[in-house]
């Protein structure tokens, strides 16, 4: 694993911004696995910048969403798939039929799963995925439990992420409470993952995700068993990894 140190947010942003672009650049039709979340939002952003200055191509890159809430159409603005599109794809000259999003509006979720698994398989798998880490130690929507899960899934989600995600809900009632994600298998055959972490309030869990025990309880964990990862956090987040 390695762990890149950054000053803050924005040079933290920028890092990672350089290992996607980068990616980009040596393959313009990768297979890029998205993230959403307040800490991939300055990395989107820094990739804006790159493509406006000519320096990046998405027009053949394709993308695969971690997850989605259920319930939620694409046109709500608490969707994920919302999300992307103001935070990213709205911004840069992808072609909108590269854009893999799971639908949780789905009337079989488990039959959605598994077309979402497929499609991954039939693009040749994953090049890079960028992630973020829940305080509980999620990634994508793998929460803690007793057994990491191996394909897309239907998850209920726990009250610690339904509590840290009501900040973007008009009530706690509104946040969904189910989603679909995918698995922490899914996630691992990438190629290559890179993680960003960013404030002091996420310090505890990302020495646990780097430095503990591999555990599902901590589901982040399970990175240290993959041959091409990269931490990149800010100095607060990373203040207790040695
Ligand atoms: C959500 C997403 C995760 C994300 C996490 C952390 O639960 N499903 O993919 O990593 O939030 O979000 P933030 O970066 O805002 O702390």
């Amino acid at each position: 694993m390695q762990i890149i140190k950054t000053r803050d947010y924005d040079h933290m942003s920028t890092e990672a911004a350089e290992q996607i672009a980068s990616q980009v650049i040596s393959n313009p039709k990768s297979v890029l696995g998205l993230a959403t979340g307040s800490s991939p939002i300055g990395t989107y952003q820094a990739l804006i910048a790159l493509y406006q200055k000519g320096e990046l191509d998405f027009s053949s890159i394709k993308t695969f969403n971690l997850d989605e809430y259920v319930g939620l159409p694409a046109t709500n603005d608490q969707s994920y798939r919302y999300f992307m599109e103001e935070n990213f794809f709205n911004k840069i000259n992808i072609d909108e039929q590269n854009i893999n999003f799971l639908s949780g509006m789905d009337a079989n979720p488990e039959e959605e799963c598994q077309r979402y698994e497929g499609m991954i398989t039939q693009l040749g798998g994953i090049d890079l995925q960028l992630l973020g880490l829940g305080h509980n130690g999620h990634i994508a929507f793998n929460e803690p439990s007793n057994h990491f899960e191996r394909e897309t899934f239907l998850v209920e989600l726990t009250q610690s992420t339904i509590d840290a995600n009501k900040r973007f809900f008009a009530s706690e009632e509104e946040v969904p409470k189910r989603a679909l994600t995918m698995g922490i298998g899914t996630i691992m055959k990438a190629r290559k993952i890179v993680v960003v972490v960013s404030g002091q309030d996420k310090a505890k869990i990302a020495q646990a995700a780097i430095q503990g025990p591999i555990t599902p309880q901590v589901p982040a964990s399970i990175l240290q068993l993959h041959n091409d990862v990269v931490f990149i956090g800010d100095e607060s987040a990373l203040s207790l990894v040695s």
